[in-house]
């Protein structure tokens, strides 16, 4: 049929069909190893429904946040089992919004001021902490527990003070931190608590013998779709909560600070859209241009949404598929337990596994052994910022001795900055890939590499 007998439907039937084809035809995995090809620690998973309701946002032509925006949000927080998500464009974005959320004055004395602390890890990813800078706020930094790789209890009960305002930390590689005991803490001396859920998607904790996605029983948890991720919109992240405040808090900052709440494009939906008084505005000025925040722009578009929608149907067998992945690494490796440490979750914890993080019990033994992976194809990655104090973002705080506190020492933190490497476990992972990923780092240790 030539496209002016077509009705709009059926011309987007066809391009849709088409664009399954040529997925189908050029896109599908490869899933065996050839010779010569590099192990990712992680990547893009995905099929012909992606690449379809891309392109299918595509002849929309909306560009900004719309249909797909609406059901990712939807189907996400339906998932998470949570009453408000909010999709953004990274997990970065996520942290920023979730941070800047808990100094709105519409939390009156419970609003996290400037020279206010927030306790937290310094082994992890920098922009878990970059927001409580850059706001102004002070990081404490504490050690953190091996093998969990998350925050050591006692070092977080030391670290409070009169100033304590809140606790942000992310779940470290999918494996969750001490949820109960952490939301405890905050409870019991009335701290903000801010879910990092970036590398934790689809992870869940038991408290009170109820199994609760980790992101969800925090104040706000974030998540982030980068392309190595649980699932992936190539950018973006989301943010969620059960509170209507601060769910309404959230949205204000992602969407340039403004008091309105009608999405991009629709206007009036609450019917006052020119008779209300905000601030010393004169009555009746346009609510849409009413700002209760110094906000952003922090959305994502509804391109992106559509490759969530996908994906999101997805996110349970690949959930699976890593921790089987996990497992099957964790199997082939126990063998070294003399010369590594093998990674443990706590307590009440299912992990949602991000990746393998392998400790080497002899000091200076890492970089010989990333060296041999990465030689040998396999693509290594180390646990983010290991000691993020350390870094030059740091040199001017740690030269004029201000803006952050230690507690105690972190001997942790130091030993996986200089011991502690990852592997990847998702799901594109072959069971050969595996297999060759475990014959790699035995070699690794037994050739004195
Ligand atoms: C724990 C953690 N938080 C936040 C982020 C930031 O996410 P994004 O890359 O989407 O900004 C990452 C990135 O991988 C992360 O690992």
């Amino acid at each position: 049929m030539s496209l002016d007998a077509m009705t709009e439907l059926q011309a987007r039937q066809e391009i849709l069909e088409a664009v399954r084809q040529y997925a189908i035809a050029y896109h599908s995995p490869k899933a065996k190893l050839r010779e010569g090809e590099r192990i990712a620690y992680a990547g893009r998973v995905y099929d012909e429904d992606e690449m379809v309701r891309l392109v299918d946002s595509a002849l929309d032509f909306w560009l900004t946040a719309g249909r797909y925006t609406d059901a990712l949000e939807e189907k996400l927080a339906d998932f998470l089992r949570v009453r408000y998500c909010s999709f953004v464009n990274s997990g970065s974005s996520a942290n920023l919004l979730a941070f800047m959320a808990l100094t709105s004055p519409l939390l009156g004395e419970r609003a996290i001021a400037r020279g206010d602390e927030v306790i937290t890890v310094a082994c992890g990813f920098p922009t878990t902490v970059a927001p409580i800078i850059q706001y102004g706020a002070v990081p404490v930094f504490v050690d953190v527990t091996l093998p969990q790789y998350n925050i050591d209890l006692e070092a977080m009960r030391q670290a409070l003070s009169p100033k304590t305002k809140a606790v942000m930390l992310a779940h470290t590689l999918g494996n969750p931190f001490a949820l109960d005991d952490v939301a405890t803490f905050c409870k019991d001396h009335h701290l903000w608590l801010v879910e990092d859920n970036c590398d934790a998607l689809g992870a869940t904790f038991f408290i009170d013998g109820e199994e609760r996605y980790t992101g969800t029983v925090g104040d706000i948890g974030t998540s982030s779709f980068y392309p190595p991720h649980h699932m992936t919109t190539g950018e973006g992240g989301a943010v969620y909560t059960n509170s209507p405040l601060l769910h309404k808090i959230l949205r204000s900052l992602r969407d340039w600070g403004r008091d309105c709440v009608c999405p991009s494009g629709r206007d009036n939906l609450c019917g006052h859209r020119f008779d209300r008084q905000y601030g010393e505005l004169p009555l009746g000025y346009d609510h849409k241009y009413v700002y209760s925040h110094f906000g952003y722009n922090l959305k994502a578009t509804d391109l992106q949404a559509a490759i969530g929608c996908a994906q999101l149907e997805k996110l349970p067998a690949f959930i699976q598929r890593r921790n089987q992945n996990f497992r099957r690494l964790y199997q082939g490796l126990a063998h070294l337990s003399n010369q590594i440490i093998l990674p443990q979750s706590c307590p009440g914890a299912v992990p949602s596994w991000f990746g393998f993080p392998i400790t080497c019990k002899e000091k200076g033994k890492r970089d010989s052994v990333v060296a041999h992976l990465e030689q040998a194809g396999i693509q290594t990655r180390m646990l983010f910022a290991g000691n993020i104090l350390k870094h030059p973002c740091f040199d001017l705080m740690r030269t004029e001795g201000r803006g952050y506190r230690v507690v105690g020492k972190l001997p942790n933190t130091d030993e996986i900055m200089t011991s502690t490497f990852w592997v990847g476990v998702y799901p594109g992972l072959s069971e050969q890939q595996l297999e060759y990923m475990i014959a790699t780092v035995e070699e690794a240790f037994s050739c004195g590499a």
